[in-house]
């Protein structure tokens, strides 16, 4: 006769303890720190998307913000919409002599309470596309501002985050998890996801912790398709003609055309998905190390990053043309 499995007292021991785990993490999850109004954030990358938006955010709960912007119009039109606890700072994180003026700044307004969270989230998708048609130049221009402007941003930080034993929160990507595109952004974010992770496991003798985010796919500067179609133009304008006819006249359109359609599925306009996210990392009294951001990113980019190399090359060339060309 037919015996359900939790009758048996092992399954009901088993089944019990996983209930109890997952009631412990939800409530780990949800302490928080206190004196939030005494902390001081510093967020790189504020001019627009995820990093203006947590600017604002983090202002409304209570956090002394520094938001650092690339431009001073970026920086004019935050200060405008904010209250004056938010500071604004210019910072472009590939020029050194920037970082250290934003120090200065920095290490002026904190005082002798140091610094208790640094948000790497600057960063540029463009050049990105097929790997044949990079030169280094390209790889280059990415790298500089998503890993080295991000290394070099963190290491001198570090003292003032060390002070306030503080929270690093390094923003990835499903990219740096799935290469599933050429160029230097997917590069450029399985280094931070490396750096993050030694970085975590380096500083956790001072108390200070580091998070990293790995967004789906949302609607910001990054993903403008009109950005990143004009400098796949400028690519495919370039390339020699040896290159262009392995790939065929008609490839350039159709890999426009495969791009538009995933993006303008995927691409998900609520940004807080991500920046609650960003804020947990830094008010949560214990934060995780890894947040997976949009529904895309925990239900389809995660779970391929773990499966069989196979599969995820399968579901990727379904997704892309195939090059027609004569050679
Ligand atoms: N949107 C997505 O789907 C997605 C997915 C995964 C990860 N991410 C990551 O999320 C982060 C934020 O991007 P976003 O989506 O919010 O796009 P975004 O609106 O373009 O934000 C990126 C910000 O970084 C700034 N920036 C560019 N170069 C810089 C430099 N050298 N120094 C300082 N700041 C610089 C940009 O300034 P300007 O606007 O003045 O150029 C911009 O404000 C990036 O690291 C990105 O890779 C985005
Ligand atoms: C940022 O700094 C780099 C290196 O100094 C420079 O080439 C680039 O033009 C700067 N970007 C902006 C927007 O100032």
């Amino acid at each position: 006769c037919l015996q359900l499995p939790i009758s048996d007292p092992v399954w009901t021991c088993i089944l019990g303890s996983i209930f109890l785990l997952v009631v412990c993490w939800f409530i780990k999850d949800n302490l928080r720190i206190k004196t939030i109004k005494e902390k001081y954030v510093l967020i790189t990358g504020c001019d627009s998307g995820f990093g203006n938006l947590l600017a604002k955010q983090l202002n409304q709960r209570g956090f002394h913000v520094i938001a650092a912007c690339l431009t001073e119009n970026g920086a004019q039109q935050l200060q405008a919409c904010t209250s004056p606890t938010l500071k604004t700072v210019l910072l472009n994180v590939t020029d050194p002599k920037s970082i250290d003026q934003a120090l200065e700044f920095v290490k002026a307004e904190t005082g002798s309470q140091g610094l208790w969270g640094l948000v790497n989230n600057a960063g540029r998708a463009t050049p990105i596309g097929p790997t044949d048609w990079m030169q280094m130049d390209d790889f280059y221009k990415v790298l500089s501002v998503n890993l080295m402007g991000l290394i070099e941003t963190t290491l001198k930080f570090l003292p003032l985050l060390k002070k306030a034993k503080g929270r690093v929160v390094n923003v990835s990507s499903v990219m740096g998890r799935l290469a599933f595109a050429g160029g230097g952004y997917c590069l450029s974010k399985w280094g931070v996801e490396s750096f993050s992770d030694s970085l975590r496991r380096d500083m956790q003798y001072f108390g200070l912790k580091v998070s990293i985010i790995e967004p789906g796919f949302f609607k910001t500067g990054v993903t403008s398709l009109a950005a990143i179609e004009k400098d796949l133009l400028r690519l495919w304008g370039r390339l020699t003609p040896e290159v262009r006819d392995s790939y065929g006249n008609k490839y350039f359109e159709a890999y426009l055309k495969a791009q538009r359609l995933s993006m303008n599925t995927l691409c998900d306009s609520d940004l807080s998905k991500v920046t609650n996210y960003m804020e947990h990392a830094l008010i949560a009294k214990y934060p995780r190390t890894r947040y997976g951001a949009g529904w895309d990113a925990k239900l389809f980019w995660l779970p391929l990053s773990y499966a069989p190399s196979l599969i995820a090359d399968v579901m990727l060339w379904l997704l892309l043309p195939t090059p027609m060309g004569s050679i």
